[in-house]
């Protein structure tokens, strides 16, 4: 049974309002975590036309006045090895701790495809994870990100349902073996304009699982999602990545500067005239059908700098701080957290990137701007927009060492003293989270 199926029967057996326990590290109901992937690569790194890098979570908490809740970073499987010392590149995780907050850490691991690792690398993996959350050792909460947009055909690994969840299996197994203190997040990516102009694979059986409404080609009308779900037991929290880079009907790839749709976020996880097929409403589909919170996994609104080959500034549209404010008022408002109370977490994707144009090749791409806490005016509006939601939004506090993440759940670190035994937290979720997997 579902928990929500066992709450009403707990309701009509007893007329009592009886509590849904929260999943693994799922803030309490009515609040909402907001954090970044910010671009922590060597200063100087040119990824577009500008040169980035340099930044990092306590940066990022400098710049905006609060403490994240969450932090992305990434490595792949297996990982990558350093062409400097040989080393194996795990994400650093010191960039995290030195913010000295209780930060989630929202590890996305990249498959380099799904032929390319063994069960040795799992196993490492899963003993990285083992440490990371350990209260004796690094004691900070994790969520896991594995082999993200995988409905989409930008990676090694997409398109081929049946293989990832074979392998999302496998992955989930080897951790969960070893510890049950990180939350996996199942992650596609937003299904406006699917099939991302892909075609049916010649693997007949990845094809039959991808064709959902049996026309024989990849279309519109097919799910994109339901194929690469492996059921909500193996599932802790269901993410999107979710973009707007101008309107698509602009030209190739988008570049006009306008800003998204007032519920541009709706529109891109339930339908409508700018987002996906209203047949496949994500929310409805897997947040709100197995009561499992959501995560926008990586996303934001791009203010587009440059279009190659000529390099030539694009006109300023709308203007940057109006192009990412109606983005993030899209979902950062009180009519959306009540209308989707299931959305928890949010990460800007806080990057200035050289984006190829999927379609034509390198030749015509957008260097684009996602940050909000880059420029003042944009960094003020926000600023500014976060106050007024200062109810719903939970940020981090100082990181307490010992602390077993389980007991903090989604709430926070309990400050008072570093013993987390006795002390309650000051979220509602305090030590309902992690004991509790959905049958
Ligand atoms: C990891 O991040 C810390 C900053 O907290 C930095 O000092 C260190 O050099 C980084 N390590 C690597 C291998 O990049
Ligand atoms: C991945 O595996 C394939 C064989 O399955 C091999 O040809 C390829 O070189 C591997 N790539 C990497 C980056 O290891
Ligand atoms: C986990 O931590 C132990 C103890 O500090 C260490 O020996 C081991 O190498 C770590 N394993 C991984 C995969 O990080
Ligand atoms: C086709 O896909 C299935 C499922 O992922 C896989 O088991 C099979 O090996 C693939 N067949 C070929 C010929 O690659
Ligand atoms: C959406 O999907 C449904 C179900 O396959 C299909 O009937 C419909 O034509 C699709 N809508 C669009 C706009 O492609
Ligand atoms: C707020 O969210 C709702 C969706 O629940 C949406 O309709 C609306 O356009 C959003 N934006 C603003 C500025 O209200």
């Amino acid at each position: 049974m579902y928990r929500a199926e066992i709450a009403s029967l707990l309701l009509l057996l007893f007329g009592l309002k009886a509590t849904v326990a929260l999943g693994l590290y799922e803030p309490a109901d009515g609040k909402v975590i907001w954090g970044a992937w910010v671009d922590s690569s060597v200063a100087g790194t040119p990824n577009s036309l500008l040169t980035a890098g340099g930044d990092s979570p306590t940066l990022f908490d400098k710049r905006l006045g609060q403490n994240a809740g969450v932090f992305q970073l990434s490595q792949n499987l297996p990982l990558a090895i350093s062409v400097y010392d040989g080393s194996k590149l795990t994400a650093n995780l010191s960039l995290v701790e030195a913010t000295k907050t209780d930060a989630i850490l929202f590890l996305t691991v990249y498959p380099v495809s799904f032929t390319n690792y063994t069960d040795e690398d799992i196993s490492t993996l899963a003993y990285q994870l083992s440490n990371i959350t350990d209260p004796t050792l690094s004691s900070r909460r994790v969520l896991l990100r594995f082999a993200p947009e995988m409905n989409g055909n930008w990676f090694a690994y997409g398109m081929q349902p049946v293989q990832f969840i074979a392998e999302w299996k496998r992955i989930v197994t080897a951790v969960r073996a070893i510890t049950n203190r990180v939350a996996f997040v199942w992650s596609p990516n937003s299904a406006n304009e699917y099939p991302f102009a892909a075609t049916i694979p010649t693997n007949k059986t990845e094809a039959t699982a991808l064709d959902t409404n049996n026309n024989g080609v990849l279309d519109n009308g097919d799910d994109p999602f339901t194929p690469y779900w492996p059921g909500s037991e193996w599932v802790d929290w269901v993410g999107i990545s979710l973009y707007w880079k101008g309107n698509p009907s602009s030209g190739t790839p988008p570049h006009d500067n306008s800003a998204s749709p007032s519920d541009y976020w709706t529109q891109m996880v339930q339908g409508g005239p700018d987002g996906s097929n209203a047949s496949f409403p994500f929310y409805t589909m897997f947040a709100a059908k197995y009561d499992l919170p959501l995560v926008m996994s990586e996303g934001g609104a791009a203010f587009a700098l440059f279009q190659a080959p000529s390099s030539a500034t694009l006109p300023v549209g709308a203007g940057q701080t109006t192009i990412l404010q109606t983005f993030w008022r899209s979902y950062l408002n009180a009519t959306f957290f009540s209308t989707f109370p299931k959305a928890k977490m949010f990460m800007n994707f806080e990057f200035v990137k050289y984006d190829e144009d999927s379609v034509t090749g390198e030749d015509n791409g957008v260097t684009r701007d996602y940050r909000i806490t880059w420029n003042s005016d944009s960094l003020a509006a926000f600023q500014s927009d976060i106050a007024a939601l200062s109810s719903t939004l939970q940020w981090a506090v100082t990181f307490v060492a010992g602390v077993d993440p389980l007991t903090i759940g989604g709430g926070q670190t309990p400050q008072s003293g570093a013993s987390s035994s006795s002390s309650s937290g000051s979220g509602s979720s305090t030590a309902k989270s992690g004991s509790v997997r959905k049958s």
